[in-house]
């Protein structure tokens, strides 16, 4: 059963966190063991009565109540509420009038759906590298892929920092495309006054267990900027017999836990913005980058290094990365990696079997490309030289939680010796690891 609570509260802070010997080596840990569970989502209550009492509803409604609240939120024209992300960008990709054997723009680094879903629109994605500071699709990339048959370009607000979607409208603009957002990661995300979901000529998000709004399980929505494009969403799942409609019950949940959203944000913010003071602080982390005017949600918060900083220039990049993951594993900070490669290397994209002869690879074979990961190499820097924390940042973590996580980091950031020795002492793998390229 998933409470509100923890199981017992952090004790508070009393300053020798920091100049402590570091766990991996006998100390005691930041987070104590038996400590470290973040509990998310939250249920309340109030979203078992609210579920409970829409059963006296038609499912039907249950779901429209949903959808409209939400899409009112968001500032989208029209939504369609559906079983998974995955199914919402597939949604939204058809109304926005990709067709079988075009081309969609996606960065190479994103969750494998983003591709998954071009592809269940058969249709074939290219894959640009991204942009260094932001980790979201670089436009010019993506200008240099466009071709005569380029329908589509697809940025993800990716950890949940919107794209530069001005310039990828410019890019739009100039070459006849459309834009599609995947805003899974964007929830109450935005580019001053508009949120992430109402950008483009269509977006999808996935309302699955780990995002920032998780609804019951597994859920998603698509939305559209005109009622032609919706209309030809529902009329391709009409047409095609196919089943994508989202559960009564997530729907049931999500308008409950709407009323919440705003509160949890606040938190993250809150917590983000905290950490990421601290980070600056210690020289060796840097805290993720938000332009001005950009409103960041936080789905993942990823962290750099800057071995430099600390004097351990001479080491690769990488080596630090491995060491200190373990090191802040040790203290109870659950960083991690998320991705290990490009996503065309991934096999549904090297075998590209599709679905079934190649289908639909083979409509535009063109533009089906061999990848490395050597391509995509800004992907590959971020990968070799960054950890996210995820659900660490999320309501309820308290307060206690958040300033352990920031001793953590300072305590490591002032053991660069420590971090010399596990760079000696082990033999860390150069990443991307292509062989065993992980999903989440
Ligand atoms: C960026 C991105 N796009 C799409 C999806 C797919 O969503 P779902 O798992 O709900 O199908 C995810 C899911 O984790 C994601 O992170």
């Amino acid at each position: 059963m998933i409470t509100d609570f923890p199981e017992a509260p952090l004790p508070l802070l009393d300053g020798t966190e920091t100049t402590a010997e570091l766990a991996e080596f006998g100390g005691d840990p930041v987070i104590p063991k038996g400590l470290r569970r973040t509990v998310f989502p939250v249920i309340t209550k109030e979203d078992t009565f609210h579920m409970l009492r829409s059963q006296r509803s038609s499912p039907e409604k249950v779901v429209e109540e949903f959808a409209e609240r939400y899409r009112s939120y968001v500032g989208a024209h029209s939504a369609l509420p559906v079983a998974s992300g995955t199914a919402s960008l597939h949604m939204a990709l058809v109304g926005a009038g990709v067709m079988p054997g075009d081309e969609v723009i996606v960065p190479a680094f994103t969750f494998i759906a983003t591709a998954q879903a071009v592809v269940a629109a058969k249709a074939v994605p290219v894959f640009v590298d991204i942009d260094p500071h932001t980790y979201c699709m670089a436009p010019e990339r993506a200008e240099a892929a466009i071709t005569e048959r380029t329908k589509a370009i697809m940025p993800v607000h990716v950890h949940g920092l919107p794209a530069d979607v001005p310039a990828l409208r410019g890019v739009c603009e100039r070459n006849g495309t459309v834009l599609v957002e995947d805003a899974s990661h964007a929830h109450s995300a935005g580019i001053g006054d508009s949120m992430c979901g109402s950008l483009g000529t269509a977006a999808g998000q996935s309302l699955m267990a780990d995002k920032n709004f998780p609804l019951g399980g597994e859920g998603g929505i698509a939305f559209f900027s005109s009622d032609e494009a919706h209309q030809r969403a529902v009329s391709c799942l009409a047409r095609n017999g196919i089943d994508y409609r989202m559960s009564w019950i997530v729907a049931s949940f999500g308008t409950s836990q709407l009323q919440r959203l705003g509160y949890y944000d606040a938190i993250r913010a809150r917590n983000a913005a905290e950490l990421s003071r601290a980070l600056d602080e210690t020289g060796l982390f840097t805290p993720p980058y938000v332009p001005e005017g950009y409103t960041h949600s936080y789905n993942m918060y990823r962290i750099g290094l800057r071995p430099e900083a600390v004097g351990l220039e001479d080491l690769p990049v990488w080596k630090v990365k491995e060491a200190v993951h373990e090191l802040l594993v040790a203290e109870g900070v659950p960083a991690r990696e998320w991705q290990n490669t490009p996503i065309p290397c991934h096999l549904p994209f090297t075998h590209r079997h599709g679905f079934g002869n190649g289908y639909p690879f083979t409509l535009n074979p063109e533009a089906a490309r061999d990848h490395t990961p050597q391509d995509f190499p800004v992907v590959r820097a971020m990968l070799e030289s960054t950890l996210v924390l995820c659900r660490e940042l999320r309501s309820p973590v308290e307060h206690e939680r958040l300033q352990r996580y920031a001793a953590a980091f300072r305590k490591i950031a002032k053991r660069p010796d420590a971090i010399r020795t596990l760079v000696n002492e082990r033999n860390y793998p150069r990443p991307p690891h292509q062989e065993a390229a992980r999903l989440g």
